[in-house]
């Protein structure tokens, strides 16, 4: 352990990580370091390039707080989190695909009946989304949970209008007997990623938008399925083809149907995986 230069510090620092009790988290460390020293030799990285990385990290941290969390920002805006999705959340054909979750799931959301206005004064233009739950074999799968969220007018959710008291574009609701499920809302709108902070900034830096496609976040789950967190995007949205965080996938798009009272129907119907019996 003594001298170690260039050409050693790897394999120094991998040993020291010999006695790792738990083994995926010893596979984890030594992966870690060999992926970030290569990286290092890769771009040949000076002090100077080291130290604004580091600074860029401290920024994240300082912005993070319980309502803002930039590291998750990172981690998507780079494909980290869809990668992770991609990899973990693989489905049989047919069933509804998974998407990142993203910073603005809310535990505890107002539960709501079947049919009501979830917006709950979101501005927005009124919107009716309505489907069913089904099982790959296409057979309704009784009282799903569905856990909803979504930006106004304006691309913001509730969580980023400070001081406000009530949730708004967002609610669970339970589908009925038949599988079926229906609530009110308003339409989704492309909205920029917050980008007001570090993130933001290597984005600019590198040429990159913030924004995303306009969609509908859910959550659904029913005992014996594997739960599902996805997104409905919105067909003829800008920013399909460029999504900031890489989230799109063909099979998640659909069309809000414009209706002759100017308001909009979405119809969506979601595919769960049956979890294998144990
Ligand atoms: C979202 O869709 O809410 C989201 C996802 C990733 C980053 C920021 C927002
Ligand atoms: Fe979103």
């Amino acid at each position: 352990m003594r001298n170690l230069n260039q050409d050693n510090i790897t394999q120094a620092v991998i040993a020291s990580f010999a006695e790792t009790e738990n083994p995926r988290l010893k596979e984890i460390m030594i992966s870690l370091v060999q992926h970030l020293h290569a990286f290092a030799r890769d771009v040949k990285l000076t002090e100077g390039e080291w130290f604004q990385g580091i600074e860029f990290l401290t920024r994240c941290g300082h912005i993070t707080d319980e309502r803002r969390q930039e590291f998750i920002l990172l981690s998507d805006v780079l494909g980290l989190s869809m990668l992770t999705v991609a990899m973990n959340q693989q489905r049989p054909k047919g069933c509804t695909e998974a998407t990142v979750f993203g910073p603005f799931h809310v535990k505890d959301a107002p539960h709501y009946e079947l049919g009501a206005d979830i917006a709950n004064g979101a501005k927005g233009t009124p919107c009716l989304v309505r489907g069913r739950v089904l099982s790959a074999d296409g057979k309704a799968i009784p009282h799903a949970h569905l856990d909803v969220w979504q930006s106004d007018e304006d691309g913001l959710y509730d969580v980023q209008h400070e001081g406000l008291a009530q949730a708004q574009a967002r609610g669970t609701l339970n589908a009925d007997a038949l599988g079926q499920y229906h609530f009110r809302s308003i339409v989704a709108v492309p909205y920029a990623i917050p980008h007001d902070g570090p993130v933001g900034a290597m984005l600019q830096a590198t040429g990159r938008h913030p924004w995303r496609p306009a969609h509908l976040h859910f959550k659904v789950e029913a005992p014996g399925y594997q739960p599902l967190i996805t997104h409905v995007f919105r067909n003829q949205s800008e920013y399909l083809d460029s999504d900031a965080v890489f989230g799109v996938r063909q099979s998640l798009i659909c069309d809000w149907v414009a209706q002759a009272d100017g308001s909009y129907l979405l119809e969506y119907d979601f595919v769960l995986n049956p979890v294998a019996q144990g």
